[in-house]
């Protein structure tokens, strides 16, 4: 088989968390060495919550840098910015015209907007079609993504299917890739880590404010001497991530024996993080001196993806009859 095409793309929303990280930065650095890779700022997306310039700018170079940081090879893997391809748009229109309203509405992100009685804008309804264009422009095969994006893939192959069975065969279906072996990251509170809840760990923050972050773990007041659950503890949940298998057996053994208070569990967890993550903040250090650099990877990544999306939008126009 021809080395598989593999696309993923974050919203610049802000400082990267471990959630993140290990359901979707780090597989995705994993599959740069297995094919041809994309991956790509999803600027147009972050519009649907970010309604500053100053801030948008910032955030999708921020994460531009984390990426490169944490391993993102720009000589396997193109990286660029998805408003560098406004064909995405182009596309996002077609396949709208052929996605079901209740297929939309269906999908979690807007459900939990009107749970919240908020009032979703347009573009939060149209999320997974602009979703769907992204995947489909660049043929791609495989889409390594955390666990709550996997509907928003399933939206993705239907589109395809569909399109093909109305104009021939346009599209390749891609496949969502999940890290079955990382459940989603608990948060500080023991809810799924979201930027949204509040409850995040960003993987690049300075040292002070790491340890006050896990320091903050919420806990509950049994004594430092009494046994401990370690069953379903954020601590230990996050630990198991940084440490290797040896270390957590024996974190959960001073849950159960009692006799370790949280705080010294907690400070275990912010030097097995800090060390974790040390090379990358590093790299990351060095990368912020040389942002020409990191400007440069984004226009080449975005010639190279524009290359590939010109030539799809003329075999997709074709298919519908614009040309
Ligand atoms: P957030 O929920 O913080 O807004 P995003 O929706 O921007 O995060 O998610 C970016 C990527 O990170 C997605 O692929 C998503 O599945 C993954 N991801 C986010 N939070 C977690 C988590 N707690 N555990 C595993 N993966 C996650
Ligand atoms: N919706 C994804 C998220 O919130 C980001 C994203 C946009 C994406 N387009 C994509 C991910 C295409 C994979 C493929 O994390």
């Amino acid at each position: 088989m021809a080395a598989p095409r593999i696309l993923s793309g974050i919203k610049p929303t802000g400082m990267p968390h471990i959630g993140n990280y290990f359901g979707m930065m780090r597989p995705a650095i994993e599959w740069q060495e297995r094919g041809e890779a994309y991956y790509f700022i999803a600027d147009y997306h972050a519009l649907t919550t970010v309604h500053d310039a100053r801030m948008l700018r910032e955030h999708s170079l921020g994460i531009a840098l984390d990426f490169l940081a944490c391993g993102l090879d720009p000589s396997r893997a193109v990286l660029f910015r998805q408003s560098d391809v406004p064909e995405v748009t182009e596309l996002a229109w077609i396949l709208s015209c052929v996605t079901p309203m209740p297929m939309l509405e269906n999908c979690h992100a807007y459900k939990d907007h009107l749970a919240k009685e908020k009032v979703p804008s347009h573009g939060l309804f149209a999320y997974p079609v602009l979703m769907a264009a992204d995947i489909l422009l660049y043929d791609s095969n495989v889409v390594p993504v955390g666990r709550d994006q996997k509907q928003h893939v399933e939206v993705t192959r239907d589109l395809a299917q569909k399109m093909n069975g109305l104009f021939g065969s346009v599209f390749v279906v891609p496949e969502a890739s999940i890290q079955e072996a990382v459940q989603t990251v608990p948060g500080l509170d023991g809810r799924k880590m979201s930027k949204s809840y509040q409850n995040a760990v960003e993987i690049f923050l300075e040292e002070k404010a790491l340890r006050k972050k896990i320091m903050g773990i919420v806990t509950d007041s049994t004594p430092v001497e009494e046994p401990k659950n370690p069953e379903g503890s954020a601590i230990v949940g996050l630990y198991r991530l940084f440490a290797p298998e040896e270390a957590v057996q024996g974190m959960e053994a001073d849950f159960r024996r009692g006799g370790v208070g949280y705080g010294d569990l907690k400070k275990r967890l912010f030097e097995a993080m800090w060390e974790y993550f040390g090379p990358m903040r590093r790299r990351r250090a060095e990368l912020a001196g040389e942002l020409g650099e990191v400007e440069r990877v984004l226009r080449e990544g975005a010639g190279k993806a524009r290359e590939q999306a010109v030539r799809t939008m003329e075999r997709v126009r074709k298919a519908v009859g614009l040309r």
